[in-house]
């Protein structure tokens, strides 16, 4: 019986293309091959990164479509309510990222408040500069509140984190935490507009849904303190770009850091220019171990379903839910 055919849209780790190999023969095939139309038509298994969209026009070229397995805990590139109206499964990759994020999200929070990135461009420039004590102060993070949006496992691993530095925390979530990660954390619920208004650092980690896109736009940064910082570690388009950069060129907030952006990879020309602001390319889950151990995950799903078993890690339906985590 020929073996299923596994298609996975661009380079991956080879610990996860040797699981792979155990079910299927696997192709590589990026949107430019000019074999991709022939490979989808026979494909019972697609492994996609973050960046491929998988919509109607895909479904409709791979009629023979078992299981989409994203390399990614986010899933807002896929029409999940169009993968299950035609029974194909489909699976992210919760919890082997989950510390890499926080880790980067923490950094973040360091790099704005310091004024870190600042500093090292000063430095690459060849300006010439001296110690001095008035030189690039930022503001200690210590006794500062940090509100999360979204405290699901990336949320509640950076509340660990910056509890150990001293800060405080409080979150705002579709639901609350379990109590004794609430009292480990001294986390408070807080609603939207109450955690803006009087947090100093605002992170956010919920998913990216009809519900959260734009959630932090115009309104809601004036609703920050002006001495505020925004991370974004989470997806570009759940902050409005346009009112982001607004909002730092008028000093309505007093930083930002953003690992991911609205139109991802193209970065509004006033943020690049901006010193108040600090631009990684979505490098949030971008170690060799968290990439490792992604891609085995969605590997693993495509193993299941292949053998007729359950996926381990599905994504369900939308139930037209519309909160943040
Ligand atoms: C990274 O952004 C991910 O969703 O895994």
């Amino acid at each position: 019986m020929a073996r299923p055919l596994i298609v996975v849209t661009g380079w991956i780790p080879q610990a996860g293309m040797d699981v792979l190999a155990t079910a299927g023969d696997v192709v590589v095939s990026p949107a430019d091959d000019p074999q991709r139309a022939d490979r989808l038509s026979a494909a019972a298994a697609i492994v996609t990164l973050l960046t491929d969209r998988v919509d109607h026009a895909l479904l409709d070229a791979a009629p023979s479509l078992q299981i989409v397995a994203n390399v990614a805990v986010g899933h807002d590139n896929i029409d999940i309510a169009a993968c299950h109206a035609r029974g194909v499964h489909v699976t992210n990759t919760p919890g082997v990222l989950t510390d890499a994020t926080a880790d980067l999200a923490m950094g973040l929070i360091l790099m704005s408040t310091r004024r870190l990135g600042e500093g090292e461009r000063l430095v690459r420039s060849g300006e010439p500069w001296a110690w001095s004590m008035s030189m690039m102060l930022g503001t200690g993070v210590q006794g500062r509140r940090l509100g999360i949006i979204g405290m699901g496992g990336i949320g509640t691993a950076l509340a660990r984190r910056a509890r150990a530095f001293g800060l405080s925390v409080v979150y705002h979530n579709r639901r609350r935490v379990d109590r004794a990660v609430e009292d480990e954390l001294a986390a408070e619920l807080l609603d939207l507009d109450d955690l803006l208004a009087t947090s100093d650092i605002v992170s956010l980690h919920c998913p990216h849904t009809d519900a959260t896109h734009h959630l932090i736009d115009r309104s809601a940064l004036e609703t920050m303190k002006r001495s505020a910082h925004l991370v974004n570690t989470a997806r570009g388009p759940i902050v409005d770009e346009a009112a982001l950069v607004a909002a730092l060129a008028g000093g309505t907030i007093a930083g930002a850091a953003l690992d991911v952006f609205e139109h991802e990879p193209d970065v509004h020309p006033a943020l690049r220019s901006s010193d108040r602001v600090v631009l990684l390319p979505h490098l949030g889950s971008a170690t060799v171990e968290t990439r490792d151990a992604m891609a085995t995950t969605a590997a693993r799903n495509v193993v299941a379903v292949l053998d007729g078993g359950a996926p381990l890690t599905p994504v369900l339906p939308p139930k037209g839910d519309v909160g943040v985590s």
